[in-house]
């Protein structure tokens, strides 16, 4: 069984609250309907019901009347979610007027749904911009304990089967954080290996990557490297990790040996991280069109509940499969 299968499989198992704030959108709309018939997730869509409907309906979608569908504009809760919202930004001196605003917006009217236990996960950004999901998760689903910084990570599964495992590596961070300090790489790597196993199924052995190999450069981006792998080492002493490394000398046998001789990830790696988003974002992006590999995700990491952002170009299959990682998420959280 394929890895995405094994993922929709557990999900079937344990049917996860999964909301789709985009519920206008018609590729949404199809993904809910195939969910819906699927069972992976059981779904809600945000918006007015008659206007979903007629929308399903005129797409010949039959199975949208499975899905709870939920007014942000009308819904009874939005006092009791509109006083926690301003309870948990206090220090920020929400008002109520300004909390009751912010849930006319699905997106936030969705993440204050999970924040309040009425769902578990939720899939959004066919539609929207990535900061636009990601701000009002982070202003109150907030990170996991023990970690200050989202990020994204990437399930690359390359065509060339003898790098990582039998072709599957793990990237990140290539979707949130610009310009992660030493400590927030560090929590990127402990993260990502949190992802390698529960998502991935494998497990990680990362090299954190930089334009220079064990002092071959000297620079204030190789020493941020440096010290991410030790702090890294410290937070999480069970977590096999290594750096600084060249991407050569960290997917290559045979220049692992040469450039880092002794290191027990040097040509191992199946998971790389990357010293920013700049160079991350790029990366996946290239490895992904000019190397022919299935790019999944991006998979957000560190979040105290599952939130997930689709790139905008995402086909249907893609918030389908999304569905089912944040779903495993939601049941790896619980
Ligand atoms: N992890 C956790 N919390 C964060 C993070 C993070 N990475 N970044 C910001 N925050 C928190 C802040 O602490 C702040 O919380 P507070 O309001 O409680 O104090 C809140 O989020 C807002 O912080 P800002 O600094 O105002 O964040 P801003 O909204 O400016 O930026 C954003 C956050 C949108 C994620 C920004 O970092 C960004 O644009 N990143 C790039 C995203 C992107 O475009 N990726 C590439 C495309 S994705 C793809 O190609 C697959």
């Amino acid at each position: 069984m394929i890895l995405i299968d094994q993922i929709k499989e557990n999900a079937r198992k344990n049917k996860q609250r999964i909301i789709l704030p985009e519920s206008y959108e018609e590729r949404t709309l199809k993904a809910a309907d195939h969910i819906l018939q699927d069972g992976t997730a059981e779904i809600i869509l945000l918006g007015k019901p008659q206007d979903i409907q007629k929308q399903a309906a005129s797409l010949g979608l039959k199975n949208i009347g499975k899905a709870t569908l939920i007014d942000p504009l009308t819904n009874e809760k939005r006092e009791t979610y509109a006083n926690m919202m301003t309870e948990l930004r206090k220090a920020k001196g929400l008002t109520l007027d300004q909390a009751l605003k912010q849930l006319d917006n699905p997106l936030y009217f969705a993440t204050v749904m999970i924040k309040y236990g009425d769902a578990d996960g939720e899939v959004a950004g066919a539609d929207n911009a990535t900061g636009d999901v990601l701000r009002p998760a982070f202003q109150y689903v907030k990170t996991m304990p023990g970690i200050s910084v989202v990020s994204g990570a990437f399930l690359m599964f390359l065509k060339d089967k003898e790098y990582g495992d039998n072709g599957l590596m793990i990237f990140a961070d290539c979707a949130v954080h610009p310009n992660p300090t030493d400590h927030e790489l560090a929590e990127i790597a402990i993260a990502t290996a949190k992802t390698t196993r529960s998502i991935a199924q494998i497990e990680p052995r990362i090299a954190m990557l930089s334009f220079s190999t064990k002092g071959s450069a000297s620079h204030e981006m190789v020493d941020k490297v440096v010290n991410a792998t030790r702090i890294a080492r410290e937070m999480s002493p069970d977590i096999k990790i290594d750096g600084e490394l060249q991407a050569d000398a960290a997917i290559v046998a045979s220049i692992g040996l040469k450039k880092a001789p002794g290191s027990e990830i040097a040509g191992k790696a199946n998971v790389l991280i990357f010293p920013s988003l700049e160079s991350g974002n790029i990366c996946y992006k290239l490895v992904q069109r000019l190397g022919h590999a299935e790019a999944i995700g991006p998979v957000l990491q560190g979040m105290a509940a599952p939130i997930n952002d689709l790139s905008r170009g995402c086909s249907v299959e893609d918030i389908v499969d999304l569905v089912a990682i944040t779903a495993n998420q939601a049941i790896g959280i619980k």
